[in-house]
């Protein structure tokens, strides 16, 4: 009789990127990295991560979707790079993966799609390769790859202290309800925290404002966006001046408020409620100001199996 041929299985696992509703930091330090003061808040914006078996020690990744050439497909990838680190501390050399990402977070757009994808990677190999890891060994594990990699496995809303991998829940009420800008190219994140520097930023308390968190606690959009606040968006201007048009659209089309994504080079424009987060949304589609317009809401949860 013939053996019946299986598929093999693939483990899906989605994870959203993220919007800093702060981010306060200080100077370079000696390590290259600058000390943060971060909010972060999942929106539901997904890339999603697959993974099936390869033979032992191979690994490799496929990226598909808008900006998918933009993403290396090498050793370099996050993705790739996580699911070696996985394989290396489980110690097991007959691991390895085919890994498959569908990107629709933008790449380099400052809201930690590389970070999402290699969140991704660990858990969808961790699955997959059936092995007794706990949430906080993969989030250890994460923060060697990247310091947005632990929020993107946590996902929600959560402060982020040290270099934004020392994570700690926050409290918030509601759902909000946002409207992403993206750009034309990419911003690296080194190049900004570089103009950072070079600006003399960095002087300021390296604390989340207690107002932030007393708007999210109360669920008051329009405290929220009163307080919303990001070190780097400065810097972000200073290499992409271009990005003051969109900010300033989203205010004079009703945003409640308009702030670059991390380092860049995505807007958020926070609205008041979906209904309004809709209008804002074709409305800005109208000026021609960005690439694409996306509405979004959160907080949402981290890197999630798809079943
Ligand atoms: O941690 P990740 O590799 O995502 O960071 C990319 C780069 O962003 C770092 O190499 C560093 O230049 C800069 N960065 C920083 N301080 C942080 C996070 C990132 O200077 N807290």
């Amino acid at each position: 009789m013939a053996s019946p041929v299986t598929e093999p299985e693939a483990i899906r696992v989605r994870v959203a990127g993220k919007v800093n509703l702060a981010l306060r930091s200080g100077p370079r330090r000696p390590d290259g990295y600058h000390s943060l003061a971060t909010v972060f808040q999942a929106v539901s914006l997904f890339d999603e991560v697959e993974a099936t078996w390869a033979e032992p020690g191979r690994f490799t990744v496929k990226v598909m979707g808008e900006q998918a050439a933009q993403v290396p497909t090498g050793d370099e990838n996050l993705a790739v790079r996580a699911a070696r680190l996985l394989a290396a501390a489980a110690a097991k050399p007959s691991l390895g993966a085919e890994l498959v990402i569908r990107k629709s977070i933008p790449v380099a757009g400052g809201m930690a799609g590389g970070s999402a994808d290699a969140a991704g990677a660990l858990l969808a190999c961790a699955v997959l390769w059936d092995l007794d890891v706990s949430p906080d060994e993969l989030r250890t594990l994460g923060a060697q790859l990247g310091a947005d990699v632990p929020f993107c496995l946590a996902g929600g809303t959560a402060l982020g202290t040290g270099r934004g991998d020392q994570l700690a829940p926050v409290l918030s009420r509601g759902s909000y309800h946002w409207v992403l800008a993206f750009s034309d190219g990419e911003l690296s994140t080194p190049a900004v925290f570089g103009k950072f520097d070079e600006l003399g930023l960095g002087a300021g308390r390296l604390e989340a404002p207690p107002e932030l968190l007393n708007a999210l606690v109360s669920g008051d959009v329009a405290a929220l966006g009163r307080t919303l606040v990001n070190d780097l968006e400065p810097a972000a201007l200073a290499l992409r001046p271009e990005l003051g048009q969109v900010l300033e659209a989203g205010r004079d089309l009703g945003a409640v408020a308009s702030i670059v994504s991390g380092s860049g080079p995505t807007v958020a424009f926070l609205a008041a409620n979906e209904s309004d987060a809709v209008d804002l949304s074709v409305k800005l589609s109208g000026e021609s100001v960005c690439r694409a317009v996306k509405r979004v809401s959160g907080p949402v949860p981290g890197a999630r199996l798809v079943v």
